[in-house]
């Protein structure tokens, strides 16, 4: 199993140490543009091999695609990160471009390759993917909604007083400050509806500070987060790698599912070694609709900057 992380910043540098830690991939693959970074950053990650313990060979590239080939799954966290203050949606200018030239030249040397898009905004950055690198639509997979996930059951848990292991919940829509859905209704402790634990009130609470995830991270580390991102691209590649069939809510092509065709937004998704391999749909209530298409119509006006 071959991996390839484009971009050594932060998050790809995450991405790259989780995929190893967790021992399933024989290679990663670690690629920037920016002269012996990756390759510094592939090197000290190795000396940590024996520390904790993994065998997986992680090499650094700069630019050069040739070394990428046969890669199974390719995941790309190029582009610039946003500043506090600013949303995902004003990364577009200079992030589409890169996006585009970095998925031709994956698919280029690994054609039946799943890529993994994080680069913001990722919805966007998902469709701009599907339109341009010519892959099924199985294999093209937005990062957003595992990581709003975990973000949400964070947050659930700091307000049940509860271990996050008791905590199930999911963050459906795009992934931004206003598009998120975290589905409130359906999230448990132990099974048990959280409504039963916490006030309408708290729950709001939850639901808002999800949503700003992102924000108060980058507010607080002066850019983006990595660790969260890092750890679920890595489950991600993990459940795709194992072939786990597991569930995650992803960024995906939609085909009438949730009543939305020619748009990627997070749904919930089957993850398998033939990458997305079922979209789930939920019976909606009123409310949450209403919030998804509002976060569609989000969605598709950064879509529609796009030159494709
Ligand atoms: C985040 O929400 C990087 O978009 C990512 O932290």
């Amino acid at each position: 199993m071959k991996v390839t992380v484009v971009g050594a910043g932060a998050v790809g540098a995450s991405c790259a140490e989780y995929i190893a830690i967790k021992n399933f991939a024989s290679e990663v693959v670690l690629l920037d543009i920016k002269e012996g970074f990756a390759e510094g950053k592939a090197m000290d990650l190795m000396q940590t091999a024996s520390l904790n313990g993994f065998d997986t060979k992680i090499t650094g590239i700069t630019n050069d695609y040739s070394k990428t080939a046969d890669s199974d799954i390719c995941v790309i966290t190029s582009g610039i990160p946003r500043k506090p203050g600013m949303t995902r949606e004003e990364l577009i200018g200079i992030n589409a471009g890169i996006v585009k030239d970095v998925s031709s030249n994956l698919v280029k040397h690994s054609p039946n390759t799943i890529i993994i898009v994080v680069s913001n905004p990722m919805d966007t950055m998902a469709y701009l993917v599907h339109k341009t690198a010519g892959l099924p639509k199985n294999r093209v997979i937005g990062m957003g909604g595992a990581l709003d996930s975990a973000r949400f059951k964070y947050r659930l848990a700091e307000a049940l007083g509860a271990p996050i292991s008791d905590v199930d919940g999911m963050v459906i829509g795009g992934h931004s400050d206003t598009g998120m859905v975290p589905l409130t209704r359906l999230a448990t402790r132990n099974s048990v509806p959280v409504t039963k634990f916490i006030s309408e009130e708290r729950l709001n609470q939850v639901m808002e500070d999800t949503k700003v995830g992102g924000a108060t991270l980058t507010k607080l580390l002066g850019t983006s987060a990595w660790y969260a991102p890092g750890a679920a691209v890595s489950a991600l590649v993990q459940a795709i790698a194992c072939d786990q069939k597991k569930m995650f809510p992803c960024s995906v092509m939609l085909d009438g599912e949730y009543g939305m065709k020619d748009i990627c937004i997070g749904a919930p998704v089957i993850l398998g070694r033939n990458g997305i391999e079922k979209i789930v749909e939920l019976e909606l209530n009123d409310a949450e609709k209403a919030h998804m298409k509002e976060s569609a119509e989000g969605v598709r006006k950064t879509n529609d900057l796009l030159e494709l």
